[in-house]
């Protein structure tokens, strides 16, 4: 078969297929990926580049395994699909709940799959609300977040995500959503004289749920390291503190691990950091490296026991098609178990290590306002117009795209959230790799905006 030809692809591509953040200006000129091998993916004109976001911070165990292929193959041709409806179940899900039950912190004690992020935090919620009907305080229903939060888009979910451009043109958002600050190191304001920020964060939390009034909030919804919205890394003593406040105000405390989970930031999960435990977790990406689609919630001892305690009419009335996949989680499986055959937990922290002290030395330039990493593979550097005042550039200058850009033009594939470069390669990413995507994003910025600090 011959190769396809790039421009009909292209013209194809504009006429039919519509995008995640679509805009037909974007795909003008799109690359298009046809194979990946370890970190690095080739497009259709054979141009190989590092895969700096691993996929969409998912592709753990890099591109190419066999095994999993092999995985799949082997599940598709005994049971591809089995509904997990009640009274069915299948061997593949049943043992990856119990897996998970094992890696995850110890109070969680069951799971419910999902075939990704949105669908686990919708989920999520919903048990929050679930939860307090079963124990009669129907009240409780309203959902707190941060701002530059990011949980997915279906319009709930979307609610509770905290990035404006998301809500633009679909709104309204659906009511019961609160937004707080994030705990950024580099951005928050108001801390009072003597306050941490991760006081000064974790008091909003307490002062928003003493506001709605604890009887109408069901849940706190965290991601432990914030992603698309910048990688932005609590201080210390925020989550303990939130922690804190959430069992004392009697709101469940979520943790939304979508991205960090399955050893990313260092450890299997990454409230591991502060030593917390939530009372439901959200997972996804990670799980089968981005191979086949799957995400899930887990949920606490406590909260299964209330799940199971009501009558049958009152039941968890909640369910997707694709729940507990048998093939997604034989794949899952097999993820797993390359994880922890390779120790994939120590090789992101090393190498997150490394790209965070490479990223650090961009320090200098005159764009750079802030490096932030050091939590195994995820990072960021947020480009500013004037360090002094963390001023953005006015965005008709277009510095960050052009950036991104540069990094292109150069083997390096980024994902740019405004003027904010993220990376989370694949764990396996190796040294040469990770220094190459350093050198390239310096090149860039200097490319781009020249001068040093
Ligand atoms: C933290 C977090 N939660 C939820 C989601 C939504 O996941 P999905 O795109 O699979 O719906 C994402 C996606 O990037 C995410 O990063």
């Amino acid at each position: 078969m011959n190769a396809p030809d790039y421009l009909d692809l292209v013209k194809a591509d504009l006429a039919h297929l519509i995008h995640p953040l679509h805009h037909p200006f974007d795909h003008i000129e799109p690359l298009i990926f046809v194979e990946g091998k370890g970190a690095v993916m080739k497009d259709v004109r054979g141009q190989e580049y590092i895969d700096a976001l691993g996929g969409l911070w998912n592709v753990s165990v890099g591109h190419g395994r066999e095994e999993l292929a092999q995985a799949a193959a082997e599940q598709m041709r005994t049971l591809a699909y089995c509904s997990a409806y009640a009274g069915s179940s299948n061997i593949p899900a049943i043992r990856l709940a119990a897996r998970l039950t094992e890696l995850a912190y110890p109070n969680l004690a069951a799971v419910f799959f999902t075939s990704g992020g949105a669908e686990s935090n919708e989920s999520a919620f919903k048990t929050a609300r679930f939860y307090w009907k079963a124990q009669g305080k129907p009240e409780k229903v309203k959902i707190i977040s941060r701002q530059q939060a990011y949980h997915g888009v279906t319009l709930q979910v979307m609610s509770a995500t905290g990035i404006p451009a998301y809500w633009k043109m679909f709104e309204p958002r659906v009511p019961g959503f609160v937004h707080i600050q994030a705990p950024s190191p580099y951005r928050f304001e108001g801390a009072r004289a003597g306050e941490t920020v991760g006081q000064a964060a974790a008091r909003e939390l307490e002062e928003a749920i003493l506001r709605e009034g604890p009887e109408t909030v069901a849940a706190f919804i965290a991601e432990p390291i914030m992603g698309a919205g910048g990688v932005i890394i609590p201080p210390d003593d925020y989550f303990p503190r939130a922690r804190e406040i959430c069992t004392r105000l009697q709101v469940l405390f979520i943790a939304d691990e979508v991205i960090t989970g399955f050893c990313r930031t260092g450890h299997w999960f990454a409230l591991t950091h502060w030593g917390v435990e939530p009372d439901i977790m959200s997972f996804a990406k990670g799980v089968t490296s981005g191979y086949l689609p799957l995400g899930g919630i887990m949920v606490s001892a406590e909260v299964k026991e209330v799940m199971d305690s009501v009558s049958p009419e009152n039941r968890w009335m909640h369910a997707y098609t694709y729940s507990a996949h048998p093939t997604a989680c034989a794949v899952a499986l097999k993820n797993l178990e390359i994880m922890e055959g390779e120790r994939l937990w120590e090789r992101a922290a090393k190498m997150g290590d490394r790209l965070y002290h490479g990223l650090k030395g961009l320090s200098n330039l005159r764009a750079v306002g802030d490096v932030r990493g050091g939590k195994g593979l995820m990072a960021a550097v947020e480009l500013v117009a004037d360090r002094g005042t963390k001023a953005p550039f006015p965005p008709e200058e277009k510095v960050g795209p052009r950036v991104r850009q540069e990094m292109i033009r150069r083997g390096v594939f980024p994902r740019l959230l405004r003027e904010i470069l993220l990376f989370a390669p694949p764990l396996v990413v190796t040294e040469a790799q990770v220094d190459r995507i350093v050198e390239v994003a310096r090149h860039a910025i200097e490319a781009v905006v020249p001068g040093r600090a």
